[in-house]
């Protein structure tokens, strides 16, 4: 009970596609944060929520129509565990200060629904960022993680998945319901 009447204050925010009226922002470069207030911790649950409600791993505030320097991670440390290990990662003001190795994947993106990216991305980065209250966090990610990073700082900086892909995908469900990716010669985001 308690956890519902906590979520029921919590917003769904509008996620800012490529095609929506306001998808300029998806190609802004975003502002500093300098004010690490009672409207920033919402601003985040409200993110947070929205990502979940969305089956996202990841949201940049210019996917919900904001120029500033903030995103929202959530991904298990332990993949075979996903429920135990779920970890949030609350970004701000992110800069990557090392990044080494390169690996393929495939990316998806909520502002590019619809769409798949093989991108090539770093295995391994340290990362700078603040929290919520201001503290200057170090982290090193690995792997998938390190690639949900990449992805969302990307997206502080006007940069899309389809801008690095080395091949694009329209994603179609079948007559049987299975999910296909076509591939796409070339796509304008
Ligand atoms: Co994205």
């Amino acid at each position: 009970m308690e956890q519902a009447r906590k979520e029921s204050r919590m917003a769904v925010l509008e996620i800012v596609t490529a095609k929506s009226a306001r998808a300029g922002i998806l190609r802004n470069p975003t502002r500093r944060v300098r004010t690490f207030d009672a409207g920033l911790h919402k601003l985040l649950e409200d993110m947070i929520f929205t990502m979940r409600e969305a089956n996202g791993a990841g949201l940049a505030a210019p996917q919900i129509g904001l120029d500033q320097r903030i995103s929202v991670i959530e991904w298990p440390e332990d993949p075979d565990k996903p429920e135990e290990t779920l970890r949030r990662y609350e970004v701000i003001n992110p800069e990557i200060i090392k990044a080494k190795g390169a690996e393929e994947g495939q990316e998806g993106c909520l502002s590019l629904p619809g769409l798949a990216a093989d991108v090539v991305r770093a295995t391994f980065v340290l990362v700078k960022f603040q929290n919520r209250h201001g503290q200057e966090v170090r982290l090193k990610v690995y792997d998938w993680l390190a690639r949900i990073f990449q992805h969302e700082i990307d997206h502080l900086n006007g940069v899309l998945m389809t801008d690095r892909a080395e091949a694009l995908y329209r994603i179609v469900e079948n007559e049987q319901g299975e999910v296909e990716l076509i591939p796409l010669e070339r796509v304008a985001a």
